[in-house]
């Protein structure tokens, strides 16, 4: 008779042949790991299958910044299946994002943070031809319709004259946060930008774009584990985590609102992006039908309102937070404000030459809390030569500007809040080369001069009528932070008091 094996003999059998698979998979993993980097940039092995995910943290740029110490300003990592090459200072940005700017131009195939923008072409996601066509349209169109000009700056004065009402508003003794008026003036200036004019603070469009905001920061954490493990996405279950449902009946309500804008909108002239869109789909010239289509109309409308409301209004909020922790700095501005501008009038943006030390301040926040700490990845459509790496078609390309903006070597003391540091001893405007707050090249930020103006004017206007104090005298102001798509102050709670003036 046949004997049954026993259990135990099964057991054994199992434990054998599963650590055997383990052994044998992480030896094919780290032989492939070092393999795949034989000539490229040295770096951590981390572990069979998630790479180094599992050890990023919370704030991958810090661990990044660690990580230089050990192996230098440019590294690999692997990310789930994904080869990456982090660099950390401003010579391999300026090397990779400069020098060779045209093979680290496009973004990684398969980049799952789409998944929220449904799929469509746009210029934050495309690369190659339909996204050379969409930046041009929207840099040409932004120059033509004179953003950054003295009627541009007319209008978004008047935005900020009815956010400074606003304030007033509120209980002033007590502390408040004021989010949502940075927000809604924030997102006033995008529809001027898009739709050639500000909205009603009542129109829906303020709650929508705010809430598809909200979607795309709640979802932050995810969607880069759907970009290195782009076979997650036909997992059940994978778009009730992302809410999905909630996502779509957002897109649909600004859709719609968009194309309610966009019926009522004059086509005969051209003075907001929307203009330009529809010109371009009316009038298709040799092969753009395929480029500016209804759908990548929108999707850009809808990527520019993401990659302009959080920026701005999350700058806003770190100089609201640290003037309110550095009064001196503070007191310094509004003595520079007061004797440049006095009190009966606006501030411009020809003022900005003239109040040094509140430019400054601004950059020093700038490079202190960069708000894109980790720039939006890029990738390498061919083989390329860095220094004497060669790094490997196809890397996930990622730029740690937080890194750039804390290199001890350049700035001395980076962790100090210091703006002199960007003052000469006759209190100009001097060593901005190392700082990138909105990235390098030619993929740089094509909102730069938007953000700015916005920036310089309501924080000029704000400091020309209030004092911002910190909530609770007896307390420090607290300065963390956390990251999700950008670098977030933890909540914005400040005492507004009006200057005696
Ligand atoms: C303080 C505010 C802002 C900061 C710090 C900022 C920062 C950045 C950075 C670092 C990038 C480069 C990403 C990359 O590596 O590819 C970028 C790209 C971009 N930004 Fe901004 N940005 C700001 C405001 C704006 C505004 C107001 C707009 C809208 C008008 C905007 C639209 C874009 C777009 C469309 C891109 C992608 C460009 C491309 O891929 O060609 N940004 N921004």
């Amino acid at each position: 008779m046949l004997e049954m094996p026993s259990l135990n003999f099964l057991t054994e059998n199992f434990i054998l042949s599963s650590t055997t698979f383990i052994v044998v998979l992480t030896l094919y993993w780290y032989i492939h790991v070092l393999y795949s980097r034989r000539n490229g940039p040295p770096g951590p092995l981390g572990l069979p299958v998630l790479g180094y995910l599992p050890f990023l943290g919370r704030k991958p740029f810090l661990t990044f910044d660690k990580l230089k110490d050990k192996y230098g300003p440019i590294f690999s990592l692997k990310l789930g299946g994904r080869n990456a090459v982090v660099f950390n200072s401003y010579e391999a940005f300026y090397e990779a994002f400069v020098k060779n700017a045209d093979a680290f131009i496009s973004r990684p195939k398969d980049m799952h943070i789409n998944v929220l923008n449904s799929e469509q072409s746009n210029v934050v996601y495309e690369s190659g031809v339909p996204w050379k066509e969409h930046r041009k349209l929207i840099v040409g169109t932004m120059k033509d319709i004179g953003v950054g000009s003295t009627g541009f700056e007319s209008i978004i004065l008047t935005e900020v004259q009815n956010f400074l009402n606003d304030i007033e508003k509120y209980n002033l003794n007590r502390p408040v946060d004021i989010s949502p008026l940075i927000k809604r003036i924030s997102t006033n200036v995008m529809n001027l930008a898009l739709l050639g004019k500000c909205l009603n603070y009542d129109d829906p469009i303020f709650e929508i774009v705010d809430k598809y905001i909200t979607h795309y920061v709640d979802n932050s954490a995810l969607i880069p584990i759907l970009s290195f493990f782009p076979w997650l996405r036909h997992f059940p279950g994978i778009s009730w985590c992302l809410n999905q449902k909630e996502l779509e009946k957002c897109l649909e309500k600004l859709n719609k609102r968009l194309n309610e804008e966009i019926e009522k909108s004059n086509q005969s002239s051209i003075n907001a992006i929307v203009h330009a869109y529809l010109d371009k789909i009316n009038n298709p010239t040799n092969g753009s039908e395929s480029i500016f289509t209804n759908d990548s109309f929108l999707s850009n409308l809808r990527v520019l309102y993401i990659t302009g409301v959080e920026t701005t209004a999350g700058s806003m909020k770190w100089i609201l937070k640290y003037l309110a922790a550095y009064p001196d700095v503070q007191r310094k501005i509004q003595e520079e404000l007061d004797r440049v501008i006095g009190h009966d009038r606006h501030p411009t943006m020809a003022d900005k030459l003239r109040t040094p030390y509140t430019e400054a301040t601004l950059l020093e926040l700038q490079r202190l809390v960069p708000l894109v700490s980790i720039n939006v990845p890029h990738s390498n459509t061919s083989a390329c030569k860095i220094g004497n790496y060669t790094i490997a078609e196809d890397s996930f390309i990622i730029g740690n500007i937080w890194a750039v903006h804390h290199d001890k070597e350049h700035w001395g003391d980076p962790d100090n809040f210091r703006p002199e540091r960007f003052l000469d001893e006759n209190g100009r405007i001097v060593n901005t080369g190392h700082l990138i707050p909105f990235f390098h090249g030619k993929r740089q930020c094509l909102g730069e001069g938007l953000a700015k103006m916005e920036v310089y004017l309501l924080t000029a206007s704000l400091l020309m009528h209030f004092n911002i104090l910190k909530p609770y005298d007896d307390k420090p102001m607290d300065l963390s932070s956390h990251y999700t798509t950008t670098l977030a102050p933890v909540e914005l709670q400040i005492r507004l008091v009006k200057r005696a003036i």
